[in-house]
């Protein structure tokens, strides 16, 4: 964690224009400045930046925010990393605070990681441009593809000559730290001495998404069939292979721009398109999507188009990721290139034009891709029919958030009109998954809930991780309404009232347990109350450090809060701001839910201490509570299912 101090330093000395100027060009009119807005395409400037409000301002799109808020946006960055940015940049030292011994050598190794890939890639660049081999095989080699200069420039394409330890010489002259290397990838131990690992190789940095160097992807330049095409970095503190999508960091802006990205799988593919002014790419490097890969996607847009060979491998490979791209919300589609070429080849071939062209018409939607293929397996056979309509109505209610729900209709329409099914009892099957799926997840918290009112159950270290665990999830509930408050609190409702004053009602009848929760609703409507306009970015830069950091705290792990509502409890997480009451509405209810099932336990808790006339007013309780608690568990399925 930064400390407060950190932060206070850092926001103190943030300029506005200096920030945003880094990243569109401004203006002076008045004391305000304007620029083309960087988050939607115009041609006559409407993005306005105050330096005296310490905001921005997009009167064509809406968009505004602060300095960090700016940097999250554009940048995609986390607060954290916003305020890491921040802080290289006015020289701020950053302190930390509670960072373990283990976190620390963590970091530290991975800064070492950092450096060793970024000398690296130096010297490769330099094998590749200034030395006789690097011009003979490398560069020739690269030319002969159709790899212009600009391009292996821009992606910091290099060569690894075929000595036997160039590289590795020039880390231990540079004095490297050698314990590290074995981790790099980039030098292997042999008989006791350091030897170059991708001895004549094309090597393709790969940068995160802040564009520093994580790994590389080595490509052999002579045919060798005893040695793998590319060797990969081997996962380390930095690689992480389920993270990365080759070409993320230059592809950024192009995706934000075109609202679409497009996934192909190898680094010359991501290359060559970039090179036909194609730059909306990324490439997974052949295997299967991870939730992570598809994460880092919908950070930019929820539409991915996957752009394959028509290889049978590569398609099998990219379905496996279909049904957890559904979960996240994408709209994916398919174009599967024809004639046994790839995105490079294809490209390189019929041109930048035709290739954008062909990639419009063949586009398929996934899921109704998937399902023609498999319906041509099925044949005449019945049962294999049977269970195709099974695994679809299963596929399909992995769809499950409201604001798809229009989606969802339109699927099961086509799919029904494709299996020439009823579409009636198509959508009744996806109903019955998507209530499975929450049964399933309710009886699991009811497990573990069970599990710590019967200690006898467990030992007592277990029983004090479970009762963690539980306190954990009611303070989410918690920390997801107030989090709600600050974000769409000054929203209006349909019949006018505010959303904060619908979100304190009903905190009245079911308070807040946790003090630094209360402490922050106090806060919010005091500044209510005096007039100021509480929101995320206001409190942000509340005089308390303290709120400061709790309003941070909400906000910089969104991502995971809302990762673990969905795997926890089964909630659909709405995103856009127009549904934000239906957001309040379905958090206030699971909250609610939990407040009433934790009266139930403590009552029952009261219920085994005492006896007579006592138990019997408590037994009234009891059922009063287990009434309201099946009463809220309708009204939220009828919520979720309408
Ligand atoms: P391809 O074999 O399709 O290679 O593998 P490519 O990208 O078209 O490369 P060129 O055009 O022949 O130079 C697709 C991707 O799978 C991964 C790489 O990420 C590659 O870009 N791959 C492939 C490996 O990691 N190792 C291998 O041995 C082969
Ligand atoms: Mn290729």
């Amino acid at each position: 964690m930064i400390t407060p101090q950190t932060i206070q330093q850092i926001t103190s000395r943030i300029d506005i224009i200096d920030v945003v100027g880094e990243f569109v060009k401004l203006k002076k009119r008045g004391t305000n400045y304007l620029g083309n807005c960087p988050f939607h395409n115009e041609k006559s400037p409407s993005f306005t930046v105050s330096p005296a409000k310490e905001i921005y301002k997009c009167f064509g799109c809406g968009k505004s925010g602060n300095t960090i808020t700016f940097l999250m946006e554009h940048e995609k960055y986390s607060y954290v990393e916003a305020l890491r940015w921040l802080a290289a940049r006015y020289n701020i030292e950053i302190e930390e605070t509670e960072t373990s011994p283990a976190q620390k050598i963590a970091q530290q190794t991975a800064d070492s990681l950092y450096a060793i890939n970024h000398f690296a890639m130096d010297f490769f660049t330099k094998q590749y441009w200034d030395t006789e081999a690097g011009a003979t095989i490398a560069q020739s080699y690269m030319q002969h593809r159709g790899f212009l200069r600009p391009i292996v420039e821009k992606f910091k394409i290099g060569y690894n000559p075929s000595d036997r330890d160039s590289l590795a010489k020039a880390l231990i002259q540079n004095q490297f730290n050698p314990e590290l290397f074995a981790r790099t990838g980039l030098v292997v131990e042999r008989n006791g001495e350091w030897q170059d690992n991708y001895r004549d190789r094309i090597i393709f940095p790969i940068h995160n998404t802040t564009g520093k160097i994580i790994g590389f992807g080595a490509r052999q330049i002579a045919k060798n069939d005893r040695s793998p095409k590319y060797i990969n970095t081997p996962e380390n503190e930095i690689y992480v292979k389920s993270r990365i999508l080759y070409g993320s960091y230059f592809a950024r802006t192009a995706i934000d721009k075109a609202n679409e990205c497009l996934l192909v799988e190898g680094y010359t593919d991501v290359v060559s398109l970039h090179q036909a002014g194609i730059e909306n790419v990324v490439a997974s490097g052949g295997t299967s999507l991870t939730i992570d890969q598809l994460r880092l996607v919908k950070k930019y847009t929820q539409n991915l188009t996957i752009i394959y060979d028509g290889d049978a491998a590569g398609v099998k490979a990219a379905l496996r990721g279909l049904d957890m791209a559904l979960e996240e919300g994408l709209n994916v589609q398919l174009v599967l290139i024809p004639d046994n070429e790839d995105p490079d080849s294809y490209v390189n071939k019929v041109g930048a034009d035709a290739f954008r062209d062909f990639v419009q018409s063949a586009k398929k939607d996934f899921i109704l891709f998937q399902l023609e293929v498999q319906l041509k397996e099925v044949g005449n056979d019945l049962n294999k029919k049977n269970s195709l309509v099974n695994q679809m109505a299963e596929t399909l209610s992995k769809i499950n958030k409201a604001e798809d729900f229009t989606k969802l209709q339109e699927y099961v329409r086509k799919c029904a009109d494709i299996l020439r099914i009823d579409e009636t009892g198509l959508t009744q099957l996806v109903n019955k998954f998507k209530r499975d799926k929450i049964v399933k997840e309710e009886k699991k918290m009811a497990y573990d809930e069970a599990a710590i009112l019967m200690p006898s159950f467990q030992n007592e270290t277990q029983e004090l991780n479970n009762i963690d665990l539980v306190l954990d999830k009611d303070l989410l509930h918690e920390k997801n309404l107030v989090r709600l408050l600050i974000e769409y609190g000054n929203e209006l409702l349909e019949d006018g009232r505010l959303a904060s004053t619908w979100i304190a009602e009903e905190l009245e009848s079911f308070p807040l347990d946790n003090p630094d929760m209360i402490q922050l609703v106090k806060v919010y409507f005091e500044w209510q109350s005096e007039g100021k306009m509480p929101n995320n970015k206001t409190l942000q830069y509340h005089v308390d450090p303290q709120i400061q950091q709790l309003v941070m705290g909400l906000f910089e792990p969104e991502h995971e809060l809302s990762l673990r509502w969905n795997e926890k409890l089964g909630i659909k997480k709405i995103v856009a701001d127009v549904t934000f009451h239906h957001d309040i509405e379905v958090s206030l209810l699971y909250y609610k839910l939990r407040k009433i099932k934790k009266m139930i336990r403590q009552n029952q808790d009261d219920m085994e201490k005492i006896s007579g006339e006592e138990q019997i007013q408590l037994l009234h309780i009891h059922k009063h509570l287990k009434d309201a608690e099946r009463e809220l568990t309708q009204i939220i399925g009828t919520v979720i299912f309408k």
